[in-house]
C-alpha cells in the first residue's frame, strides 16, 4: 500500500480559502433538489445521475425517478425495464443497472439502508471513492473529502501540488488537499461550495479569474511560493 499523505496548508491561506468559498456559495450557490435532502438514497440517485451529465439535464430525471422509486426497497423490487425506462434517456445506459444492483445489495446486506462507513460504501457494487465521499458528506454530515473533476481542477489551480512521483502521487496529494480544506463540521456545505465554484467560476475553459475571490491566494496569481506542505502519514 502506497504511503498516505496529509496536506498542511498555511493557516492564513486556509482561512481565506474557507471563508471566501463559503461567502461565495451563500451568495451564488445553486438551489438544487438534492441539496434539500439528507436522505442517503436520494443523494446516491443524484450522484449516479450526475456522472457524466450536466446538472440542468439531470434535475427532471432525478425528480421523476424518486417519485417512481422513493426508497431503496422500491428500487430493488422494481423490474429493471421500468428503471431503465427512466434512466436510459439520460444517456450512459449502465446507470439503471448500477442503481438497481446497489439497491439489491443494500437490501441484502443492510435491510434497505445505506451504510455510513467508507469501507462499507466502497464494498457496494459501482460505488467509488467520490460517490462514497458524497454520501458520507451530504447525507451523513461527515467531514469526508470529495474529489470530482470540478474540485480537482480548483485544487490544482489554487494550491499547485507538486507533480513529482507521477499521477498516483499527485492524486494522493489532491485527496489530502480535499480533506484538509474542509472547515470542521461543515463538510456537507463546503463540499457543495467546492463543486459549485469549480463548475461556475473556476471553469475548465475561461475561468473567471478577474472577479475571483480566491485570486489573492491562488498559485496562478500569487508569487509567494508553495503554501502547502505534504507530510507522510504513518501506516495505522
Ligand atoms: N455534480 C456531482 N455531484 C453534484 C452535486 N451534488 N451538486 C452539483 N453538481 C454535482
Amino acid at each position: 500500500m502506497a504511503q498516505r499523505v496529509r496536506a498542511v496548508i498555511e493557516p492564513a491561506v486556509l482561512t481565506t480559502f474557507q471563508q471566501e468559498l463559503l461567502a461565495w456559495y451563500a451568495a451564488e450557490g445553486r438551489d438544487l433538489p438534492w441539496r434539500r435532502t439528507s436522505d442517503p438514497y436520494a443523494i446516491l440517485v443524484s450522484e449516479i445521475m450526475l456522472q457524466q451529465t450536466q446538472v440542468r439535464t439531470v434535475v427532471p430525471y432525478y425528480e421523476r425517478f424518486l417519485a417512481r422509486f422513493p426508497t431503496l426497497a422500491a428500487l430493488a423490487a422494481a423490474p429493471l425495464a421500468e428503471v431503465k425506462a427512466i434512466t436510459d434517456p439520460l444517456g450512459y445506459k449502465a446507470r439503471g443497472e448500477r442503481l438497481k444492483r446497489i439497491a439489491e445489495t443494500a437490501m441484502e446486506r443492510y435491510g434497505g439502508t445505506l451504510p455510513r462507513s467508507e469501507e462499507e460504501l466502497l464494498a457496494l457494487p459501482g460505488i467509488g471513492r467520490y460517490t462514497a465521499g458524497a454520501i458520507r458528506s451530504f447525507a451523513f454530515r461527515e467531514d469526508a473529502p470529495i474529489l470530482d473533476t470540478n474540485v480537482l481542477r480548483l485544487l490544482v489551480r489554487v494550491f499547485a501540488p507538486p507533480r513529482a512521483g507521477g499521477g498516483a502521487a499527485l492524486l494522493r496529494r489532491l485527496w489530502a488537499l480535499a480533506e484538509a480544506v474542509i472547515p470542521p463540521g461543515q463538510g456537507h456545505v463546503f463540499n457543495q461550495a467546492l463543486m459549485d465554484f469549480g463548475a461556475q467560476v473556476c471553469t475548465a475553459r475561461k475561468p473567471i479569474c478577474l472577479f475571483c475571490p480566491l485570486r489573492p491566494i491562488c498559485a496562478r496569481w500569487s508569487s509567494t511560493g508553495p503554501t502547502v506542505r505534504y507530510a507522510p502519514v504513518p501506516p495505522a
